[in-house]
C-alpha cells in the first residue's frame, strides 16, 4: 500500500485535504493523524471491519480497546450511552484535552472497539488537526496510538513513517506533539474518578474539580511486580533492553559511571537517555552520539514531550544495553515514570 504523507501547515486553507483524509475513514480505511498527547491511528469507530485494519496494521492485541475520537460535545452522545454527573465536570474542566473518559457505551459502539467490555473510551483531542479531520470525517474516530504494539508511541510524523508507512493509506504531518504522552484514562461511570492511566492530566488537577479521585489498585500494582526481562508483556520498548537507575540528584553521576564501567568491561555497547546536566558530566565515559538527552532534569513538560523520541533515536544505534535516569513520580512525573518503568520491563536500580 503506498502511503500518503500530508503536511498541514494551515488547518483553514487545507480543506480539500481534510476531505479527503475524513473520506478515507469515513470508508474505512487508516489515516494516522497528530494530536497533542500522541499520533493516533483513526479509523470510522463505527464500522468494525474497519477497526479490525486497525488491529492488524499494529499487530494489537484484540482484547485491547480502543478509544474513540469526537470532535465536540454532541458528539459524545453518538457513542456513550450516558454522561455521568462526573464526566460532565470533566468535559467542562478539561476537554478538549489530554483524558479519555470510559462511560457506558452505545450499542452503536462495535463490540471490535471496547474488547467487548460495556464501557467505551470517549476523548475529545485539543489539537486543530484531529479535530479538523474528525470534523471531515463525520463520525467518532478510533484510534489507538500510531505505533507498531509493544514499540514507544510516535510523537512524530517522522516516527509514524518509521513504523507504519506502507500499512496505512495517510499520514498527515502536523508536526511534534506538544505533551508527548498519552492521555488520562479516567474511568467516569461512577461517582469516584478512577485514574486507570496517569497522563498531562494529573491526579492533583482532578482533585480540584472531583470530589473523589481514586488510583486504580491494579495500576499501581502492576507498576511493582518486577518483569523478568523477554518473559512478560513489554510495552514503550526501545530493541535495545533498558534499565533505569532512580537516586538522589547528585548520587546520578557517580552511579551512572560506575554502571557504564561496569557493562563495557562485559563488551558491552552502552546508551543512556538522560537529562542534560547529567548528560555533560556522562561525556567523560560516552560518546556524545549515544547519550539522549530527555530534556532538563525536574521539567516533567519537557521531559515527557521528548521521551519517547529520546527512546527511538538508539533504534538504528549499535548499543546492546540503555540505561535511563529515572524522574520523582509527582504531578506529570507519575505519568513520565508509569511509561518509563513499562519501557524498562520494570527494571529499575535504586541507589
Ligand atoms: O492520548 C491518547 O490517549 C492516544 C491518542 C492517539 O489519543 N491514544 C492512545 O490509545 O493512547 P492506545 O490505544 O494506545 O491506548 C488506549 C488505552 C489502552 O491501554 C486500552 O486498554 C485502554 O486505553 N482502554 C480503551 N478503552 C477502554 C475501556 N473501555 N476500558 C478500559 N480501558 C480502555
Ligand atoms: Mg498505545
Amino acid at each position: 500500500m503506498q502511503t500518503k504523507i500530508v503536511k498541514i501547515n494551515d488547518v483553514r486553507e487545507q480543506e480539500k485535504d481534510f476531505e479527503e483524509a475524513g473520506a478515507v475513514i469515513r470508508n474505512g480505511g487508516l489515516v494516522a493523524f497528530p494530536t497533542e498527547t500522541v499520533y493516533g491511528l483513526g479509523t470510522n469507530g463505527l464500522n468494525a471491519e474497519a477497526c479490525a485494519g486497525i488491529y492488524r496494521a499494529k499487530g494489537r492485541p484484540s482484547d485491547n480497546p480502543l478509544i474513540l475520537h469526537v470532535c465536540d460535545r454532541a458528539m459524545v452522545d453518538v457513542v456513550a450511552a450516558e454522561v455521568t454527573p462526573l464526566a460532565e465536570k470533566i468535559l467542562a474542566a478539561f476537554c478538549p484535552g489530554p483524558i479519555t473518559m470510559l462511560l457506558p457505551k452505545r450499542s452503536a459502539v462495535p463490540d471490535s472497539v471496547t474488547g467487548g467490555l460495556g464501557t467505551v473510551g470517549v476523548r475529545m483531542p485539543d489539537n486543530d488537526t484531529a479535530r479538523a479531520l474528525i470534523r471531515a470525517a463525520g463520525v467518532p474516530v478510533a484510534a489507538p496510538s500510531a505505533n507498531i504494539s509493544g514499540r514507544p508511541s510516535p510523537t512524530t510524523a517522522e516516527a509514524v513513517v518509521a513504523d507504519m508507512e506502507g500499512r496505512i493509506s495517510v499520514i498527515l504531518d502536523g508536526g511534534p506533539c506538544r505533551f508527548g504522552v498519552e492521555s488520562t484514562i479516567v474511568d467516569c461511570t461512577g461517582d469516584t474518578a478512577v485514574i486507570l492511566r496517569p497522563g498531562a492530566v494529573t491526579r492533583e488537577m482532578l482533585e480540584e474539580v472531583c470530589s473523589r479521585v481514586e488510583m486504580d489498585p491494579a495500576l499501581v500494582g502492576a507498576d511493582t511486580v518486577p518483569r523478568a526481562p523477554g518473559m512478560k508483556y513489554t510495552h514503550y520498548a526501545p530493541k535495545a533492553p533498558l534499565t533505569l537507575i532512580h537516586g538522589k540528584p547528585e548520587m546520578l553521576a557517580e552511579a551512572f559511571t560506575k554502571k557504564i564501567r561496569e557493562e563495557k568491561s562485559t563488551g558491552k555497547k552502552v546508551g543512556v537517555i538522560v537529562s542534560r546536566g547529567l548528560a555533560e558530566k556522562l561525556k567523560e565515559v560516552l560518546p556524545a552520539e549515544v547519550i539522549a538527552v530527555y530534556g532538563t532534569q525536574g521539567n516533567y513538560q519537557e521531559i515527557a514531550a521528548h521521551l519517547y523520541e529520546a527512546l527511538r533515536s538508539f533504534d538504528h544505534k549499535d548499543v546492546d544495553i540503555l540505561l535511563g535516569e529515572a524522574t520523582e513520580e509527582d504531578g506529570l512525573g507519575l505519568a513520565i515514570m508509569n511509561r518509563f518503568r513499562k519501557s524498562a520491563g520494570g527494571r529499575i536500580i535504586e541507589v
